[in-house]
């Protein structure tokens, strides 16, 4: 037996607000946190910095160790807005290990997932309340919110993963979705 034997123990999921109780980590990212090549648009970035610098998203997590074995779960409250034309996201990232996995499942308001791989591989997932989305080994994720009201998900993903966020803030993501008078659009 390699991995730490815990105790079971269950959690309580509001599938409105993402509310994950109990959880032992809570993480913020302002748009102060995404500065760099996240969003294009450079000066309504500053702008926004500048007059309250918003809450872009946060995750709720229940730790455990992180090692083989162990399953970590999350939930990430997206909040609606955008800088520029381009819709507020996450950070995106690889996992340390990229042969690892991660299951996300949507629960309230509207998004994308965004997908892609160190060789040139991109993919862009509609996902709302249901939605199960399953992101593969090698394959960096982002989720947008292209909605007027938080987008909420769930995620499972492996002990060992680990987060690599240095490469995407590096050299940014294959796909940018962008609000226009007829509706998100992907480029
Ligand atoms: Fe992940």
């Amino acid at each position: 037996m390699t991995a730490t034997a815990l105790d079971p123990f269950s959690l309580m999921l509001d599938f409105r607000s993402g509310a994950l109780s109990p959880h032992t980590s809570r993480t913020e990212r302002h748009l102060s946190d995404m500065k760099g090549s996240y969003y294009a648009d450079e000066a309504a970035l500053g702008q926004l910095v500048q007059s309250g610098d918003p809450l872009v998203y946060e995750v709720l997590q229940y730790d455990v160790p992180e090692e083989v074995g162990q399953l970590i779960c999350c939930t990430t409250v997206l909040h609606p807005g955008t800088v520029g034309d381009e819709y507020f996201m996450t950070k995106g990232h690889f996992h340390s290990v990229r042969d690892t996995g991660e299951v996300y499942l949507g629960l309230s308001g509207h998004g994308y997932l965004l997908l892609m791989t160190e060789e040139g591989g991109r993919s862009a997932s509609p996902m709302g309340p249901g939605t199960v989305a399953y992101v593969p080994p090698y394959w960096a994720h982002r989720t947008v919110n292209t909605g007027d009201e938080p987008f909420v998900f769930f995620a499972v993903y492996p002990g060992q993963a680990g987060h690599d966020y240095g490469t995407i803030e590096e050299s940014g993501f294959a796909q940018r979705v962008l609000r226009t008078p007829e509706g998100p659009v992907l480029r």
